[in-house]
């Protein structure tokens, strides 16, 4: 997203001022989640897509792009946090190559480049993206491992997410724990029943992010998750709630305000193999090409 832009469009100098630049002290006090979320958006956007058109583009890198991400590690620092966290240690990194930017050196960032798929391993990839179905009936005498479903978890929240602000929450519910919790639905008795929520108090980093970014990064979440649910040999299904189940699981979890319930994926293996639901040739679905 062009950040600029949108500011310009939308907002006054004061505004913005009052949307990014918090003082020390503001971000000292303020409740953690909001907090880690402001550090993930300042890196992403002052360090991680400024590095980069430095290090591509010439783009003039300043000091005060530093100067954010250092400050922000201070706070850090002072609430106590851990250097282990996924985001500190993302920002160290990053604070390492504009270090050197800014020194005249370009970063080394050759460790960074993936192992690129062979083209047998792009078929495999294929397999995994043109043979997944949705799956509506389940053999339930095989229990799914833990680790299976963490892998999938884990999976989900590698999709894109914008600005790195990380707001997919998970609920797991095995339908053997509670029978009937997500009666309602198309789908009953799915082995195991992954929610998506998201924690809306971490778009509180971004204000001027478009609201549709927040549901778009759920839907790519939801979309890691069947796919990682076929890579790893079980069949999924994205479902969607009724009123009447989001209050159930609402008050079952007590689930806060703040905290939206977006959608759901069972998973579990698979007793039914489905015929493909075929699509359209991209050709005929192209709307403009030039
Ligand atoms: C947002 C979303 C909601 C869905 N909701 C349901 C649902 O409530 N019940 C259901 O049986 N399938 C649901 N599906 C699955 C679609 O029906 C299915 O993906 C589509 O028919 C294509 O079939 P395939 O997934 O086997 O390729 C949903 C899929 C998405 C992306």
């Amino acid at each position: 997203m062009k950040l600029d832009k949108l500011i310009e469009e939308t907002r006054t100098a004061d505004e913005i001022n009052r949307l990014f630049n918090w003082s020390e002290d503001e971000l000292a006090a303020m409740d953690e989640t909001e907090f880690r979320a402001r550090f993930r958006e300042r890196c992403h956007h002052t360090m991680e897509i400024q590095v980069y058109e430095n290090a591509f583009r010439g783009k003039p890198l300043s000091e005060k792009q530093v100067s954010t991400a250092e400050k922000y590690m201070r706070v850090w620092d002072r609430r106590g946090l851990s250097h282990d966290c996924h985001e500190y240690k993302f920002a160290a990194t990053l604070l390492g190559f504009a270090k050197q930017l800014i020194a005249g050196e370009i970063p080394d960032f050759s460790s960074y480049e993936p192992k690129w798929l062979t083209p047998e391993e792009q078929e495999i990839f294929d397999r995994v993206l043109y043979e997944r179905r949705s799956v509506r009936h389940w053999d339930t005498s095989r229990r799914v491992p833990n680790e299976l479903i963490d892998r999938i978890l884990r999976a989900g929240l590698w999709a894109a997410h914008a600005c790195n602000l990380q707001s997919i929450r998970y609920l797991v519910v095995r339908e053997e724990s509670e029978p009937g919790l997500f009666r309602g639905s198309d789908i009953p008795g799915g082995p195991v029943h992954i929610v998506l929520l998201q924690d809306e108090r971490v778009y509180r980093a971004n204000q001027v992010m478009p609201d549709y970014n927040h549901i778009l990064d759920c839907g790519a979440a939801g979309q890691n998750i069947v796919l990682a649910a076929h890579a790893y040999g079980l069949g999924g299904v994205w479902l969607t709630f009724n009123q009447k189940m989001r209050e159930r699981l609402t008050e079952r979890f007590e689930i806060p305000d703040y905290m939206n319930m977006v959608t759901y994926v069972d998973v579990g293996y698979p007793a039914q193999s489905p015929a493909p639901v075929l699509r359209p040739e991209p050709e005929d679905m192209i709307f403009a090409r030039i």
